[in-house]
């Protein structure tokens, strides 16, 4: 399985779209009803979708995987109680597919897809462009058991603790689900995967010519190792441009809190980021989830 896209619902689908158009170097893909498609450079149908709505929210992270693959989650799902709708034969979406829709246990939502289409041609890389969605980090008030939930039912893997967070993978990546221990449950981040550094730096500088300037980093994370620049959209949400994030096998020794320490006045491995606070609380703090279709 894979983290596929992420879904989105705006009031202003319009500005949302163009942002992450330009200056964010995402491909519009189409649009089908109130719902607009992007892509980024992967082999993938499309990354992230805008549907037109009364508020901002987060409608779903999806996992995608073979027909078996999201079959046996839809039966771990049954069988742990976990509230979910039903399966759905024909997503109207690019890549079509079947699959369910899943809530987290404070309403975090998901959904599963196995694709009906084959994927699209990869787009060229050599732009600054995002590849793909990388990873989508929720707030919870019980980490412990959203961890549970996601090895226990969702068949992923711990790759690190740290003190406040946990990394989870279901394929090679470090990790495509993150849980950051927060006072309420809410939408934390959603990164996107630049082929390396320079291009990370690129991206940052672009959204700077924008007008959208970088509210943390760049820098380079412990856990997954990966480099990183957070900005916030125009639509309020905490975004991230991500590179070089680790690949790791099931020899991947699972880090603890112990693992995990800077010295004294770092929280990253390069230590010249700068970072406005309230601009990053103001948006990894408040956006929330959608009605869920669980
Ligand atoms: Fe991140």
């Amino acid at each position: 399985m894979h983290l596929r896209s992420v879904e989105l619902q705006m009031p202003d689908r319009a500005t949302a779209v163009e942002f992450l158009k330009n200056p964010w170097g995402m491909t519009e893909v189409g649009t089908r009803g109130n719902t607009t498609f992007l892509r980024g450079t992967a082999a993938q149908h499309y990354a992230v979708s805008i549907t037109e709505g009364p508020a901002r929210a987060i409608l779903s992270a999806t996992i995608a995987g073979t027909r078996e693959e999201v079959e046996a989650v839809y039966e771990r799902v049954n069988q742990a109680g976990l509230r979910h709708g039903p399966w759905i034969h024909a997503f109207d979406e690019p890549g079509g597919g079947a699959g369910f829709y899943a809530a987290g246990l404070e309403g975090e939502p998901f959904r599963f897809v196995a694709e009906a289409e084959p994927p699209p041609e990869p787009l060229p890389t050599e732009r600054a462009n995002p590849i793909r969605v990388a990873h989508v980090v929720f707030n919870t008030r019980d980490r412990a058991a959203a961890t549970r939930m996601f090895t226990d039912v969702f068949g992923f893997k711990v790759s690190d603790s740290t003190r406040f967070m946990t990394f989870l993978r279901c394929d090679d990546l470090h990790h495509v689900i993150a849980y950051a221990d927060s006072k309420q449950p809410t939408l934390n981040h959603i990164a996107f995967e630049m082929k390396d550094t320079d291009a990370v730096l690129r991206g940052m500088g672009r959204l700077k010519d924008a007008g959208c300037g970088t509210v943390w980093g760049p820098g380079r994370h412990g856990p997954g190792d990966n480099v990183f620049a957070y900005f916030v959209g125009p639509f309020g949400a905490c975004i991230e441009y991500t590179a070089e994030i680790m690949r790791v096998d099931d020899d991947y020794v699972t880090g603890t809190p112990d693992t995990w320490k800077f010295p004294d006045g770092r929280n990253d491995q390069w230590g010249i980021f700068t970072r406005d606070m309230e601009a990053l609380s103001a948006s990894c703090d408040t956006f929330p989830y959608g009605p869920t279709a669980a």
